[in-house]
């Protein structure tokens, strides 16, 4: 069966994951795979998860199969930290959330959820988007097109387009949005955008699912969620996929929610119960731990605190590393202004960097950025910042 096969092309970034741990140059540099780093260029975990887990190996007494959708402890957690306690979709159970596998996961269930409800609507993902949208949708059997989003020319979102694109999209189509910190090129909709994109997508009668992977690396952990406000308060039904995989460095957990939010309760439990079903078919259940964790923070408000404090303390140094990144190549010479990368949100900065440059600085200079040029910021050290800025100086 498998004596002709070719082997499959290495993931956009996971791949590049495995040739960095291949390379033997000691002064390599990784800034593809979206992970954060601290100033010594480790990945800790954060004290508030470590006293967490403590109190869980304390108080856990069974490793007994969750329910489908996870633990109803975590579904409220989940709502809370999107949404607000209080808020009306909250109060009115017009949410239900899963415990999935990561954001993956979620947009995974997403998809072969909605393949089932709305068999013939296309999936429309930003121009550019994250490298696994098209395959994840893609295998779960939808028609992938784009819409335009970013400009290259002026490093900015390309808002009319973005809005003509969203008024030519049929209604029951599936449209993907970035809820902040958009994958890859950190532009963002500003709160006034996000209203006008919300009207459109409720006039249209398209279906949103908002990805969420990076709620708090933006402005805030509550500024956050401006976009997905937006959308909830005029489209009565959309799907949110939060990962908790950056905001609590939960990366190996596999720990993120899928949401979906319909007019009112009963219709949501009725969707919710084929969710389940679909799940129950992919991985049955999730696993426990990650979610444990989140909620044992997010229930503890002195835990609360030391957590928003580490994830601040984060973000802080990824801006810094934006300004110092900008600065650094300037004095290295470079003449080409990058002082877009500090208007930036989250993580990752679109370089403008073509596919060929980043070639030459993984096979000359061991410095590992993703092909379509998205930089993890989070990746920039004080220590290997020079030998970066020097390397992308020398092959401008
Ligand atoms: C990324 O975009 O680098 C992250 O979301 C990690 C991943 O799975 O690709």
């Amino acid at each position: 069966m498998f004596q002709q096969l070719e082997p499959a092309p290495a993931d956009p970034i996971l791949g590049l994951t495995e040739a960095f741990k291949a390379d033997t140059n000691p002064n390599k540099i990784n800034l593809g795979v979206g992970i954060y780093k601290d100033a010594q260029g480790n990945t800790p975990i954060f004290s508030a998860v470590k006293k967490a887990e403590q109190k869980i190996l304390q108080t856990e007494t069974t490793k007994n199969y969750l329910p489908i959708p996870g633990a109803a402890e975590y579904a409220a957690a989940v709502q809370k930290l999107l949404f607000g306690a209080d808020h009306p979709i909250v109060t009115g159970k017009r949410a239900a959330t899963a415990h999935t596998p990561g954001g993956t996961g979620a947009l995974r269930v997403a998809g072969d959820f909605l393949k089932k409800i709305q068999p013939n609507a296309q999936l429309h993902v930003s121009d550019p988007t994250w490298a696994n949208h098209k395959g994840i949708f893609g295998d779960a059997g939808f028609t992938i097109k784009t819409y335009p989003y970013y400009d290259a020319a002026t490093k900015s979102l390309n808002f009319d387009a973005l809005i003509a694109a969203l008024k030519n999209i049929p209604a029951g189509d599936i449209v993907l949005l970035h809820a902040c910190c958009h994958n890859p090129t950190g532009v963002d909709p500003n709160a006034q955008q996000w209203q006008q994109i919300a009207e459109v997508i409720q006039a249209q009668q398209i279906f949103p699912i908002i990805d969420f992977a990076y709620q708090g690396f933006g402005n805030g952990l509550e500024e956050d969620t401006v976009g997905l406000k937006a959308i909830a308060a005029v489209v009565p039904e959309f799907i949110v996929a939060s990962s908790y995989s950056k905001n609590f460095g939960l990366y190996n957990e596999r720990v993120a929610a899928f949401t979906i939010v319909t007019e009112d309760a009963s219709a949501t439990q009725a969707a919710f119960s084929h969710v389940k079903t679909t799940i129950r078919r992919n991985y049955s259940n999730p696993p426990s731990h990650g979610g444990a964790i989140i909620t044992t923070i997010l229930n503890d408000p002195e835990l609360t605190k030391e957590w928003r404090a580490e994830l601040e303390a984060a973000c802080q140094r990824i801006h810094q590393m934006r300004t110092s990144f900008v600065e650094s190549l300037k004095a290295k010479g470079v003449t080409q202004d990058f002082s877009f990368i500090t208007k930036q949100n989250g993580m990752f900065s679109f370089s403008g960097l073509t596919k060929e440059q980043v070639h030459t600085l993984r096979d000359k200079y061991a410095i590992y950025i993703v092909d379509s040029g998205r930089i993890n910021v989070a990746g920039i050290t004080p220590s290997n910042i020079d030998r970066l800025t020097q390397a992308i100086a020398d092959i401008l």
